[in-house]
């Protein structure tokens, strides 16, 4: 089984699919690994570092390859590349992006998309959403510190004493909780919202306060898969009046809030941003997605009277080595469920959930149920 692991094409992308430590791995699972050049340096691993691990460098090592790792949907141009049945493996970014599947089917290629990985224990150590997403909660937490013109903690000094920052953090799934516990350890006094219920209970576990209207609608509004659902237009302004009146009182606020295939749901108007006082920074991690503030402007720090306002695309790519570290192990994970351990070679179950919920094309078509054509459904 000859393993590849692509060099990313995106000049935004600075992850890479595999470490020394999971090249390692694959190694004892019987797989050949050839790296593109130059795939880790954006991640501080040099080619010099896979080649002790065992890996081969070469330009050509998608080609030919059984398996290919990626971080990101392989491009046209690379498609022509890959043999018929290569199975890739990445985030594959599917939702409004049929053309792009179209052609990854058309190639003949096998594409498994990490993000539609069901959310079962069994699944937990490849789930690249949240290894990634709690990355980003962090880092939005130091983006905005950086951005801020005061400290966090409250000091008491000689000269005076300097208040505790007051963080906001709206969307309490992964990303969101992390945000909480960064800026909790870097001593802010943090509030948090979301519209899940169950995120009430993690929120205070983790010392913030729960800030939300919380009448019947929201008590419903878990589903099974624990993902938001978006919420009646009723809700909405109710509780958009509550964060307003929050918003205004606080110096910084973190939006996490995504709904798997639709776009991020607007949080923060500009009339909120404007209420602000001057210095207060507000960092947009969904701004992928459109973004959950009203004049965010992606990859820019942007000034509303002295409000800053932070809209970083890839910001777990902010922490590539660490992003790539955890990215890598999942990968690995997934692998694994993918491969016969005693005959050492691919053998997919089509029956596995994890298989099921992840494959996007096989055999020249469109699998997966949300994404294949209608009159093929
Ligand atoms: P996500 O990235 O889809 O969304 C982030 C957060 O935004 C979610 O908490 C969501 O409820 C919230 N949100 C959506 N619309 C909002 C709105 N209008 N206002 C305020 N908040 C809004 O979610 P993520 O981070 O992927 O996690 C969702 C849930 O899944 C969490 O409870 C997480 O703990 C759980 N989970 C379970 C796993 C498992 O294997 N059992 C693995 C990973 C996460």
């Amino acid at each position: 089984m000859k393993v590849a692991v692509a060099a990313e094409t995106d000049a935004g992308e600075p992850r890479v699919a595999a470490v020394p430590e999971t090249v390692k791995k694959m190694l004892g699972l019987g797989a050949q690994v050839a790296v593109e050049p130059g795939a880790g340096v954006r991640s501080g691993i040099l080619d010099a570092d896979f080649t002790s691990a065992g890996a081969v460098v070469t330009a050509d090592a998608v080609s030919g390859a059984d398996v290919v790792l990626r971080v990101r949907r392989p491009q046209a141009s690379e498609l022509s590349r890959l043999k018929k049945g290569a199975i890739v493996i990445a985030i594959m970014d599917p939702y409004g992006h049929e053309a792009a599947l179209r052609a990854m089917a058309d190639a003949g290629v096998t594409a498994f998309a990490m993000e539609l990985l069901p959310r079962i224990t069994r699944a937990q150590v490849m789930d690249v959403l949240s290894s990634q997403a709690n990355l980003a909660g962090y880092r939005a937490v130091i983006d905005a510190a950086a951005e801020f013109g005061r400290a966090l903690p409250m000091m008491m000094t000689a000269a005076g004493t300097v208040p505790a920052t007051r963080v906001f953090v709206m969307g309490a799934g992964v990303a969101g909780l992390q945000a909480i516990a960064t800026a909790r350890r870097l001593g802010a006094i943090v509030t948090a919202t979301d519209v899940r219920p169950a995120a009430k209970e993690q929120v205070e576990s983790l010392g913030a306060k729960f800030i939300a209207v919380e009448d019947e609608e929201f008590k419903a509004a878990e589903t099974a898969g624990g993902y938001a659902k978006e919420m009646s237009k009723e809700y909405r302004a109710k509780q958009a009046a509550l964060v307003a009146e929050h918003i205004k009182k606080q110096d910084i606020v973190i939006t996490t809030a995504l709904i798997p295939g639709r776009p991020a749901p607007r949080l923060v108007s500009k009339d909120m941003v404007a209420s602000m006082r001057p210095g207060s920074v507000v960092v947009d991690l969904a701004v992928e997605r459109g973004g959950n503030v009203e004049g965010v402007s992606a990859d820019a720090v942007s000034d509303f009277n002295g409000v800053k306002v932070v809209g970083y695309r890839n910001v777990p790519g902010r922490l590539a080595a660490t992003a790539s570290s955890l990215y890598a192990k999942n990968l690995y994970a997934f692998l694994e469920v993918l491969i016969d351990k005693k005959t050492k070679a691919l053998a997919v179950n089509w029956d596995d959930e994890i298989v099921k919920s992840t494959a996007l094309t096989r055999d020249g078509a469109i699998v997966h149920p949300s994404f294949r054509p209608k009159s093929a459904a």
